[in-house]
């Protein structure tokens, strides 16, 4: 498929996608549910090379929320090994092409068998600056913002922030994302309309693509779509149209 994305200004800088409808893909074909997770892997390998040979520099994927904890066990702990399968065979592939892991969420709520691998993939990464991929993981966006405000609480009681003084640069620095430009666009996948409680902070000025391709089906065709779109959508930032894109010609 020939989509012009070529032009760097016109690509995101963070793209966030919530990969939805695993579930619905292998329910069509009569498999079990963890068969549509299990192929919705190598839709994440898809997007992920796609991304980084584009040179967009974050990527964020929304994996696993907490409110996914309560979903059967079997399926629980298959996500939790196919997560894992995951980060071993990436590893190679994350070094070889210099991608830094990130994690957001409360993952020190995985399993240890998880952890491990995680930490180890973290640890190994880090000093990669080509890419980072970020993983939401035991992640919901309220929980965030509460953790955030805790430790903001914390260190107005130590007296090292005056309330009065607080500015919305202390509040993202306390986020799991500090440090990480806001998301320029967030996918959903699989038709639904929703934001489920991801990056409710960050996305307050992210363009929105939802579209009706079940993550499984979702590859480099239908991400290259999105970028396409996105580079015709016109961010206005809450701003006119003529103070957000200025004329051009004139000096
Ligand atoms: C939503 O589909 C998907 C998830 C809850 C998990 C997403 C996980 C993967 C794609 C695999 C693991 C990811 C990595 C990065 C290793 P759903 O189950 O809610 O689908 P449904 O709405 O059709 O039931």
């Amino acid at each position: 498929m020939e989509i012009d994305v070529t032009d760097a200004a016109e690509l995101p800088r963070h793209v966030a996608i919530i990969m939805d409808g695993n579930g619905r893909w292998a329910r069509q074909r009569g498999l079990p549910r963890v068969e549509g997770h299990r192929m919705g892997i190598r839709a994440v390998r898809a997007v992920v090379e796609c991304a980084r040979e584009l040179g967009i520099p974050f990527l964020t994927l929304y994996a696993f929320s907490v409110e996914n904890w309560g979903r059967p066990e079997n399926e629980v702990s298959t996500l939790m090994a196919l997560l894992r399968e995951f980060l071993l065979k990436e590893l190679p592939d994350l070094v070889r092409h210099r991608i830094r892991l990130n994690v957001i969420g409360e993952a020190e709520k995985l399993p240890s068998y998880v952890r491990e691998v995680l930490d180890r993939t973290l640890a190994l990464t880090a000093g990669h600056t080509d890419m980072t991929l970020t993983l939401a993981l035991s992640y919901a966006g309220r929980n965030e913002i509460l953790r955030a405000a805790r430790k903001l609480a914390e260190d107005a009681a130590r007296g090292r922030v005056a309330p009065g003084e607080i500015t919305e640069n202390e509040i993202a620095a306390r986020l799991d994302t500090a440090g990480m430009p806001d998301p320029d666009l967030v996918i959903r996948t699989s038709g639904e309309l929703r934001v489920s409680n991801f990056l409710l902070w960050q996305t307050a000025y992210s363009e929105f693509l939802f579209t009706d391709v079940l993550w499984p089906d979702f590859g480099k065709t239908e991400f290259l779509q999105a970028l396409d779109e996105y580079s015709r959508r016109h961010r206005r930032f809450g701003l006119t149209e003529e103070q957000a894109e200025p004329p051009s010609g004139g000096l």
